[in-house]
């Protein structure tokens, strides 16, 4: 099949977002933060997130199709996030493209997010099976990818998420939200081995993580200091925060690759930007002669570039949803 032409449209979180993907190559992926808008509150609010979806969408969508150089009824499908994120910003997306597929008698295609984020290593060639380290606000896990529509979750946080510790620990050192992008600058200034902070489940057996008790350490560290007046090198706390946070991260991963006996390893979602996570991906793989592929901020971040690329697998399969499509806010990948 060729000449297949996909829209996507994003709207989980806090990017709206609209791409068009022809036979698996991105032709245009617009992309409409609402950072700025959150960071006065110090995190997403859904309320205000949902309106700033629904004042960006068409433009959004108009400039994705322009920039790609068609229009709507060139489309062969609509394809949209349906889950996992927040619900009245899901509902956005899902109804603009459903309004959309049913205007155009275009099929849609209702997209996990998380499968999305794993697809923009398709975008750079990755061919499964290989695994995944996914690195989001919202989630932690590392992923068999089996196919390209088809993924097994090996292991995952039991807590928070690594993202989410990024920027519940920049929050308490005085960082603005979201804070994960900062905390890895400043942690460039300090020295990474300066403060012993724990790193949870590093020795067990399994592919699973905990992160919520860093965050608890970071904050026994900030209070002690504190009590005894004494200042406190924020730069090296980041730094040590983030070498604990990476290095947990890269030998579990290390670990599925020679457990799973897979060469070729791969990232993605919103932390996947951090630097030193790249750097000791990097390393692994030149350690062990692993095939990696490191996806472009852009493409790490919250895009509907990732959902089309996921939309056309799901769409050589035949994966269609029809206009009973809803947003399912705690969708589980694979479900
Ligand atoms: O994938 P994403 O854009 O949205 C979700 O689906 O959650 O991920 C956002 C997360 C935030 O927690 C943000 O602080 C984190 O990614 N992040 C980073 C960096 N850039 C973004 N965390 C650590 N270092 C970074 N450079
Ligand atoms: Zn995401």
């Amino acid at each position: 099949m060729n000449d297949i032409k996909i829209l996507a449209i994003e709207s989980s979180c806090d990017e709206t977002s609209a791409a068009v993907i022809r036979d698996g190559e991105l032709l245009s992926n617009v992309i409409s933060t609402q950072i700025d808008i959150h960071a006065l509150y110090g995190g997403v609010v859904p309320e205000i997130a949902s309106r700033s979806h629904l004042e960006a969408i068409p433009s959004v969508v108009d400039t994705a199709l322009k920039t790609a150089g068609y229009t709507l009824e060139d489309m062969s499908a609509v394809a949209v996030t349906r889950g996992p994120g927040l619900v009245g910003a899901l509902l956005i997306g899902v109804s603009y493209a459903k309004a959309l597929a049913m205007a155009a008698n275009k099929p849609i295609i209702g997209v996990d997010h998380m499968a999305g984020h794993i697809s923009a290593n398709f975008l750079l060639g990755a061919k499964p099976p290989f695994l995944c380290l996914v690195v989001s606000g919202g989630h932690t896990m590392i992923v068999r990818v089996n196919d390209y529509t088809d993924f097994t979750i090996l292991g995952s946080t039991r807590d928070d998420a690594a993202g989410e510790a990024f920027d519940k620990v920049a929050r308490v050192m005085g960082l603005a939200y979201p804070g994960g992008a900062k905390l890895d600058k400043l942690a460039a200034e300090g020295d990474e081995y300066s403060i012993d902070l724990p790193k949870a489940m590093i020795k067990e057996d399994n592919y699973d993580f905990s992160f919520s008790g860093m965050k608890s350490a970071v904050l026994n560290y900030l209070n002690k200091a504190k009590m005894k007046n004494e200042e406190v090198n924020k730069a090296d706390l980041a730094a040590s925060f983030r070498r604990s946070v990476v290095d947990i991260l890269v030998t579990k991963l290390e670990k599925a690759a020679k457990e799973e006996g897979i060469g070729t390893i791969a990232v993605c979602g919103g932390v996947a930007c951090n630097s030193l996570l790249r750097s000791e991906l990097k390393k692994l793989a030149d350690k062990n002669g692993y095939e990696l592929y490191i996806p472009d901020a852009t493409l790490c971040s919250d895009n509907a570039g990732m959902i089309a690329s996921q939309a056309y697998h799901m769409y050589l399969k035949g994966d269609f949803s029809d206009l009973k499509l809803n947003a399912v806010p705690s969708l589980e990948l694979g479900c």
